[in-house]
């Protein structure tokens, strides 16, 4: 039974917190392990009393029964969306290195090339792969580069899309990009980092769950995927299936990039590792 807002809520019981967790695993491909219960039970909480949902069961029901808005709203709630630009930088340099060159041998000039970072969370990312390519991949011009981004989580994909970023979302940006594509301002006493327009509009964005196939289909064949600091939240089958998706989306000679503590060589033998002078990477 549904209850006036702001009533204190019931507590989620060993049980509830695994049909929820075996609900979310379904829809998303994320598993909680046992040691993420409080961080659950928190949000799970929260939400509930946010509704004015006192019993777990009657919350449920909800969520199934309305399945997409529900579903999103936690799905924003439960993402761990912690990122900032230039992460891992040694992938983004041996893109513009080595990655993209290698692509195009097989393409003709002006061919489009297609990379796909998933998961951007708030644009961190493929923002830095627009900036590294326009400062750092000589051969930029003479192909017709689209970048894609996406993530589940649609609150995460509205932020990247104001491109409006805190201090230390950039402070492992180099000075002069810092200076060129961003404007500094200030808000209520807190300096705020705007991206500029033309940054901001090379970017398309669109959610995506990467356990959906019917999602990662409708985006079509992509050269480059950095696909990094996802597959941490998955269990093995998912990473499993999603490595099948990545695989089918990519053409064939296309590089995948994971985060420094995955390894598609421990999750599926579809792909093989190329060591780069930059970085280590995944080929079809
Ligand atoms: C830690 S961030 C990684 C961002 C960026 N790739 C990086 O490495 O800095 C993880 C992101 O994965 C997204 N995510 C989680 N499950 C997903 C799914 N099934 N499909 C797409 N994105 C998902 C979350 O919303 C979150 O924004």
């Amino acid at each position: 039974m549904k209850q006036p807002p702001g009533r204190p809520v019931a507590v989620i019981s060993e049980a509830d917190f695994e049909r929820f967790r075996d609900h979310f695993y379904r829809k998303t491909g994320i598993h909680f392990e046992s040691n993420k219960r409080y961080f659950v039970d928190k949000r799970l909480s929260d939400r509930m009393q946010s509704l004015g949902y006192e019993h777990f069961r009657d919350y449920f029901n909800h969520l199934r029964f309305d399945r997409q808005q529900e579903l999103q709203a936690l799905i924003n709630l439960m993402t761990v969306n912690e990122t900032y630009f230039f992460r891992e930088v040694y992938q983004l340099k041996c893109l513009v290195n080595s990655m993209l060159d290698e692509l195009v041998q097989h393409k003709r000039r002006g061919d489009r090339v297609r990379i796909w970072s998933m998961p951007c969370s708030t644009g961190e990312e493929p923002y830095s792969i627009a900036m590294m390519l326009l400062e750092e991949w000589p051969a930029l011009q003479d192909w017709d580069v689209e970048i894609l981004a996406s993530d589940i989580d649609t609150a995460a994909l509205d932020r990247a899309r104001t491109a409006l970023y805190e201090q230390r979302a950039v402070h492992s940006v180099p000075a002069h990009y810092l200076q060129r594509y961003f404007r500094p301002i200030m808000n209520n006493g807190r300096k705020q980092y705007q991206l500029k327009d033309d940054i901001k509009e090379s970017v398309g964005f669109s959610r995506v769950n990467l356990h959906s196939t019917a999602d990662v289909r409708a985006l079509g064949p992509l050269d480059v995927v950095f696909c990094r600091n996802l597959l941490i939240y998955f269990d093995e089958m998912s990473r499993r299936q999603a490595a099948e998706k990545l695989f089918d989306a990519l053409v064939p000679g296309g590089f995948i990039c994971l985060g420094h503590s995955e390894s598609m060589s421990r999750i599926s033998p579809l792909f093989r590792a190329r060591r780069f002078p930059d970085a280590m990477v995944y080929q079809k």
